[in-house]
């Protein structure tokens, strides 16, 4: 009997009639079952037209047969015009030359972006890098999950990609019947693009590329059922970041600064950029606040009041005032990750007091 997996491997030869990708690759063979001697599956076409349906089932008949399959049974399901979209079908121009705008654009399908799915996204941003922005953002989803909430992280920093590495991440996801399944961290469901790129190559694309990609990890990624969605965003105010404020009208935002002045002024417009596009902002975090020396003293190695003081311009609070220090990682090996602050650490319990009041603000009935 041939395993899924085998059925898949047999039929990437199998071409899109129009633009010659394999119906594989493209995640267009799906609900591959195999019972007993039975193999069953679904081949989604962009051409309805006879022959060319004709053309793939002698293609997949043929290959599941010289694999050794006898008892095959093909559905034929026609593309949506999302699909067809993500194919190039229906676009008037290359791909490339197609800017990524407007709210939602593409979209419309995926089931987490419908208001009935109650997931609640948070997009955590900085003013520029370097703030910890990526570590709240890892503590704050792995804080939610011990929590007991369903949690999803994407790692949208797609030229600064860090997730993966800060949690201790080795394997890379899998693709089942077409959609990615996310790699699972600490309770915490993770997409990345460094899931993706070999031997940390740096990226090199534009705008519409993102669109595609954040498309991808909203649509094409089985998620499951999740309370909480957290979005690491790339630092600043740049078009990636307003990109993405505008395909998710919904997401509501935490800003990460360190306690300089300068860098709270930066943040600020971070903020500003959440204000005008109507994102409701949850609070300001303060990293890197203070040094505690063994004795207990604090030094404010960054200066001070950074963080409140941006509270306050943008008339929101202070979630947490998190201090320097990096994980205590003497864990075992299966725990090892080099960003996360262990559940009974200090910094660990300010995370789980965080997250707390995250859950309070978007759990709040009526
Ligand atoms: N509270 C902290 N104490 C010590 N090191 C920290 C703290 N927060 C972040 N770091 C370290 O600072 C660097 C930048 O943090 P990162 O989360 O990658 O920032 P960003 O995502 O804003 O660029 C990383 O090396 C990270 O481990
Ligand atoms: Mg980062």
């Amino acid at each position: 009997m041939l395993s899924r997996e085998q059925v898949q491997a047999a039929l990437r030869p199998v071409a899109e009639p129009i633009t010659k990708q394999s119906l594989v690759e493209l995640g267009w063979i799906r609900d591959i079952m195999v019972k007993e001697e039975r193999i069953s599956l679904t081949v989604v076409s962009a051409n309805q037209d006879e022959s060319s349906k004709a053309e793939i089932e002698v293609n997949v008949r043929n290959l599941l047969t010289a694999a050794g399959a006898n008892n095959i049974h093909i559905r034929f399901r026609e593309a949506s015009d999302h699909e067809k979209n993500e194919l190039g079908l229906t676009s008037p121009q290359p791909e490339q030359e197609q800017p990524f705008r407007g709210r939602g654009e593409g979209l419309e399908s995926v089931a987490l972006l419908d208001p009935a799915s109650q997931v609640s996204f948070i997009a955590v941003a900085s003013g520029k890098g370097g703030v910890g922005k990526s570590t709240v953002t890892v503590n704050l989803a792995a804080a939610l999950a011990r929590a007991g909430k369903r949690v999803g992280l994407i790692d949208a920093d797609i030229y600064g990609f860090s997730v993966p590495d800060m949690m201790g991440i080795e394997e890379i996801p899998v693709v089942i019947d077409g959609l990615i399944k996310p790699v699972e961290r600490f309770g915490v469901k993770v997409m990345s693009m460094g899931f993706f790129i070999q031997e940390n190559s740096p990226v090199i694309w534009r705008g519409p590329m993102l669109g595609k990609m954040l498309r991808q990890f909203l649509g094409d990624v089985n998620w499951g059922d999740l309370d909480y969605l957290l979005l690491d965003l790339p630092p600043g105010t740049g078009d990636i970041a307003l990109d993405i404020h505008q395909m998710l009208p919904q997401s509501k935002e935490i800003i990460v600064t360190t306690p300089h002045a300068t860098a709270a002024f930066v943040a600020a417009r971070a903020g500003a950029m959440a204000v005008q596009t109507n994102h409701e902002i949850l609070g300001v975090v303060e990293n890197m606040a203070y040094y505690e020396s063994a004795g207990g003293e604090r030094d404010y190695v960054f200066g001070r009041g950074g963080g409140p003081r941006l509270a306050e311009t943008l008339h929101t609070e202070l979630l947490a005032q998190i201090p320097l220090g990096a994980p205590d990682n003497h864990l075992s090996e299966a725990d090892y990750s080099p960003s996360i602050y262990k559940d009974n650490s200090n910094a660990g319990q300010m995370y789980n007091a965080m997250a707390q009041q995250i859950i309070d603000k978007c759990e709040q009935k009526g």
